[in-house]
């Protein structure tokens, strides 16, 4: 029996700035999603957010538009209890079906399709993740591995020091990571460390779907001093990262962390104990001009 190997399928990224609709543009855009997610963006008061949300929803379009062939009024998405956007079961049977296909048993394609049953190991199980903030939204997608991708801008707060503004947090930190933050001299330099944390912790909890509901103290990050805590737009993509989860390692969690460009840094989680996965594919983001997007894109009801 053939079995998919895990792979990373897309890291893409869209700089928001590049894209400024006019209100009859932006309404296009929004024909092409579905009504419930056109709604929710609707409700979002900040126009930037709504901007971001939208690209994020087109991008998960487009994924599976161009890499599965599936046509754009056919892609259909639910999301689950905890919020997370996952594929709806009509979209990952064509998919199923597509890598059973692959396969070339035919034996086994009609097999699945006698039983109507799901076989975990044969076939692709395709995942992915969206982020947004600051100038960038993020796309990252993944075969028969789970994954989750944060993007978040360094940014000073507005309203408090940034000493002030990491202790508050403190408590959303383990100790290791907490004493990695502050141990430079000067603040900004905390803040980027700081920021790296958050990212890593964001994917995670991404890419396992969780959101609010896991404690981020329980996750501890462990830096690789060979790779060093500083890094940058110009420096290359950071691969050691190490979790502990309750003092557990999770030797089957992976990371990867790199900048955008030099107040953006990315983080992607992704679950895998097989080395064949595509690790070095994926060491730069692909960047999507959304229009090239909405060209593909059709209304739909
Ligand atoms: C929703 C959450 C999963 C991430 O939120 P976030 O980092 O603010 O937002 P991001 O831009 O990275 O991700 C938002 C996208 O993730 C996806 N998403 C939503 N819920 C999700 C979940 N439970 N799991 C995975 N992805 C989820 C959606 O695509 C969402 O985009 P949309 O709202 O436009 O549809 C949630 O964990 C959260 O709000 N976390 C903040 C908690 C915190 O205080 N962290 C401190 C770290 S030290």
């Amino acid at each position: 029996m053939e079995t998919s190997l895990p792979k990373i399928t897309a890291l893409w990224a869209v700089n928001i700035i590049t894209w400024n609709p006019t209100d009859e543009e932006f309404d296009d855009a929004l024909s092409t999603i579905s009504a419930y997610e056109r709604e929710r963006i609707c409700q979002l008061r900040i126009k930037e957010q709504a901007k971001a949300s939208l690209i994020g929803r087109l991008l998960l379009l487009y994924l599976f538009n161009s890499i599965y062939n599936i046509q754009w009024e056919a892609i259909k998405f639910e999301r689950t209890k905890e919020n997370k956007p996952i594929l709806a079961s009509s979209v990952r049977l064509f998919i199923v079906l597509a890598g059973l296909s692959r396969t070339s048993s035919w034996y086994l394609t009609l097999l699945f399709l006698l039983s109507n049953q799901v076989f975990p190991d044969i076939g692709v199980r395709v995942d992915f993740n969206v982020s947004h903030h600051g100038d960038w939204v993020v796309l990252v997608a993944s075969e028969n591995c789970r994954v989750g991708i944060d993007v978040m801008k360094i940014e000073e707060p507005y309203n408090e020091n940034i000493e002030t503004f990491l202790e508050s947090l403190r408590e959303q930190l383990s100790k290791t990571e907490w004493d990695a933050i502050s141990a430079p001299d000067y603040p900004i330099l905390k803040l980027h460390r700081f920021y790296r944390y958050w990212c890593l912790k964001e994917s995670y909890i991404k890419a396992i779907g969780v959101g609010l509901a896991m404690s981020l103290k329980k996750l501890d990050f462990h830096i690789d001093e060979s790779e060093g805590h500083e890094y940058g737009a110009c420096n290359p993509v950071k691969t050691k990262t190490r979790l502990f989860v309750c003092g557990t390692f999770m030797a089957e969690w992976h990371f990867r962390e790199l900048y955008l460009d030099e107040l953006h840094c990315i983080a992607i989680a992704y679950e895998t104990n097989n080395d064949c996965i595509n690790h070095r594919e994926f060491d730069s983001a692909t960047i999507i001009n959304i229009k090239d997007v909405l060209k593909k894109a059709v209304k739909v009801c």
